[in-house]
């Protein structure tokens, strides 16, 4: 329904969200108001719309049916981590990890800005569903945006439209979500193909949960049931009610003898989490099948009967392109051939997307993301680093059949990787719930194209969730400690529950030449198999300082020439190196003060004294 709003009605049977329309409305000033019922036919619509205003291009119908390409301001490329609030009352409460503002002065300074900022505008009123319909684990959202992109990226993201607010009925709970790419439109004034303002703010206020978003109209900064909702605002929520929002892929593994698993991993933003949940088995496990349930954000609740289920709250995935192949991830290959929104790739001159490691050799010409004619000797890259493909979870092979189960699945292991030259070890196992804790909590990776900023840097990112924990790093610590102990206190004879393992991976350690020492992707099946053994008990595996290690007869090499030399280098402990890690890991807890577990200082103190006997 669209109505212009001198006679704006009530647009829902909901008090209070028809309510917050009209004040967001009276603050905006757009030109009109739209509430998303969700059907292909106002996609189609907005999609049309927008190859008419040049905000999308449409593509070869034959070669990529129903799919579109969006190009975004070159200054609005990636997730802007600096520019990303904690609106807490207490600043103490955001932590050290994040940007704190207080409540008041973040509302005050984004109400100056949202003042008339969708002038000339169509204001959305976008009802979305964090999780499946109903379901106990889901919560609902309902976002205001005045990018048409975003509306159509959430409709392929989430659950959304009018059978959202049947399930909301008269007074149900909602988290609101404004954003605006702050650039109204004067009388007359042509719009841009990407509009947008240098001036971003992403702010979240957990306690009264709602988020403010204005400047940006790409990814986690404007989709905001995404990073904003179902990781900082429910990773809030999910403390004070005793559940986890992680970062986190969720997959299930069958085995050839049918047993079924599902995994949970975390992995910082683009690290892998989107090629491990759609993982092909290689020949030599082709008897092994794993299945997806979801490629970034988990959120995770405890049964009745004690076992942690999981549910992947999104329903579509917004994929890093460049490196995506038919040998790296065949099934996100298979999930792009229709219904795609495709941002920040190239276009090839037949209509068609091309991206880096999307072959292995480019095409001759290419437009590339900046709408630029492109040479492969050109110097420049055809696909943004960080260029995403959208796409609705149903259009991927791989889709686990418990992917919308309001039950969720339950979680036989959780993992936790970053990518690391050096240091870190193929894969280590935990010896329990609290060492598994404390090292998803130091976990240090290198920085990528998904934020702005320099590439390439090791930061610590606690459990994959650095910019996306939306309190104090230290409390999200103690939360997880919490929740082990008290699985663990309610195990009896007659009720037994075993918490999942908790292991480390990285895929991404390297020789002295700059070589990867292990092959990873379809590859990874083989550390993943040796998880799967290791969670029931079985497995072989050695002791190390840092926990079990598989040795190199306890991986299934069947359809591989292994390199054990390799292998030995992949997944070496070195005593210096990490030395040097436990002086990185004593910065971070230097950094959260009173407020880190204490049981974390013990842990480094022992792990060095191990390293090192002769110390004291
Ligand atoms: P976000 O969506 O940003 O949260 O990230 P993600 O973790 O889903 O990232 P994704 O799976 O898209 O990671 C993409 C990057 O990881 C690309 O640069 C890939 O080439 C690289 N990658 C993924 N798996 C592997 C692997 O097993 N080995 C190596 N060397 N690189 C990998
Ligand atoms: C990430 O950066 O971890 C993403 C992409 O998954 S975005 O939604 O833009 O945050
Ligand atoms: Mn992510």
């Amino acid at each position: 329904m669209t109505v212009s709003k001198p006679k704006l009605p009530a647009l829902t049977n909901h008090a209070r969200l028809n309510e917050w329309i009209a004040t967001i409305a009276d603050l905006c000033k757009p030109a009109s108001i739209h509430l998303c019922d969700g059907t292909q036919t106002e996609y189609d619509r907005l999609t049309g719309e927008m190859v008419a205003s040049g905000t999308l291009i449409r593509l070869n119908s034959q070669l990529r049916p129903n799919s579109f390409l969006a190009r975004s301001d070159v200054s609005d490329v990636a997730r802007v981590e600096e520019r990303t609030f904690i609106c807490s009352r207490s600043e103490e409460d955001a932590g050290p990890t994040n940007n704190w503002m207080a409540p008041e002065k973040a509302k005050e300074t984004l109400t100056a800005l949202y003042d008339g900022c969708m002038r000339g505008r169509v204001m959305y009123v976008i009802p979305f569903s964090m999780g499946p319909l109903g379901s106990d684990i889901s919560h609902i959202g309902v976002e205001i945006t005045d990018s048409p992109y975003v509306v159509a990226s959430m409709r392929l993201m989430t659950r959304m439209g009018s059978a959202v607010l049947n399930v909301l009925g008269a007074d149900g709970e909602f988290i609101p979500c404004l954003h605006s790419v702050g650039a109204p439109l004067q009388d007359g004034q042509a719009d841009t193909s990407w509009p947008c303002n240098d001036t971003k703010y992403i702010c979240h206020f957990p306690e009264t949960r709602e988020i403010w978003s204005f400047g940006s109209g790409y990814g986690g900064n404007a989709l905001l049931g995404k990073k904003c909702f179902a990781l900082r605002i429910a990773s809030s929520m999910a403390r004070e009610e005793g559940w986890l929002a992680e970062h986190m892929l969720i997959l299930g593994l069958t085995s050839p003898q049918g047993e079924k698993k599902y995994i949970a991993c975390a992995f910082p933003s683009a690290c892998g989490k989107t090629n491990l949940a759609m993982l092909v088995p290689p020949a030599g496990l082709k008897d092994w099948k794993v299945t997806t349930v979801g490629d970034d954000i988990a959120w995770i609740k405890r049964g009745d009967d004690n076992v942690l289920r999981a549910i992947n709250p999104e329903a579509g995935y917004f994929g890093v392109a460049p490196g995506t192949s038919e040998k790296t991830n065949p099934n996100a290959i298979a999930s792009l051939t229709r219904d795609c929104i495709f941002t920040n790739v190239a276009l090839t001159p037949e209509g068609d997307i091309w991206w880096e490691g999307l072959t292995d050799t480019a095409p001759a010409r290419l437009t590339d993301w900046q709408g630029k004619d492109w040479t492969p000797d050109c110097g420049r890259k055809a696909a943004h680093p960080n260029a995403r493909f959208t796409v609705s979870a149903i259009n991927c092979p791989s889709l686990d059949e418990n992917w919308d189960n309001p039950e969720g699945v339950p979680i036989s292991a959780f993992v936790f990787g970053g990518r690391r030259q050096t240091t870190v070890p193929l894969v280590v196992q935990s010896y329990n719930w609290r060492s598994g804790v404390y090292m998803g909590a130091t976990l240090g990776s290198e920085t990528t194209a998904a934020a702005a900023g320099a590439v390439g840097q090791v930061r610590r990112d606690p459990m994959a969730m650095l910019p996306f924990c939306g309190y104090n790093i230290g409390d999200y610590f103690a939360h997880w400690l919490n929740l082990g102990e008290e699985i663990e206190a309610l195990t009896t004879e007659e009720a037994p529950v075993s918490l999942p393992s908790i292991f480390c991976v990285n895929w991404f350690r390297k020789d002295a030449g700059g070589e990867f020492l292990w092959p990873g992707y379809g590859e990874n099946m083989r550390v993943l198999k040796w998880i799967f053994e290791r969670t029931g008990g079985g497995g072989g595996a050695e002791s190390s300082v840092l926990g079990w290690k598989p040795r190199f007869e306890d991986l299934d090499w069947t359809g591989f020439e292994p390199s054990k030399e390799k292998f030995e280098a992949a997944i070496r402990i070195d005593k210096a190196e990490w030395l040097n890690e436990l002086e990185l890991q004593r910065e971070l807890f230097a950094k959260i003060g009173k407020r880190l577990p204490a049981s974390f200082t013990a842990i480094c103190d022992r792990l060095e004294e191990r390293l090192n006997p002769t110390s004291k």
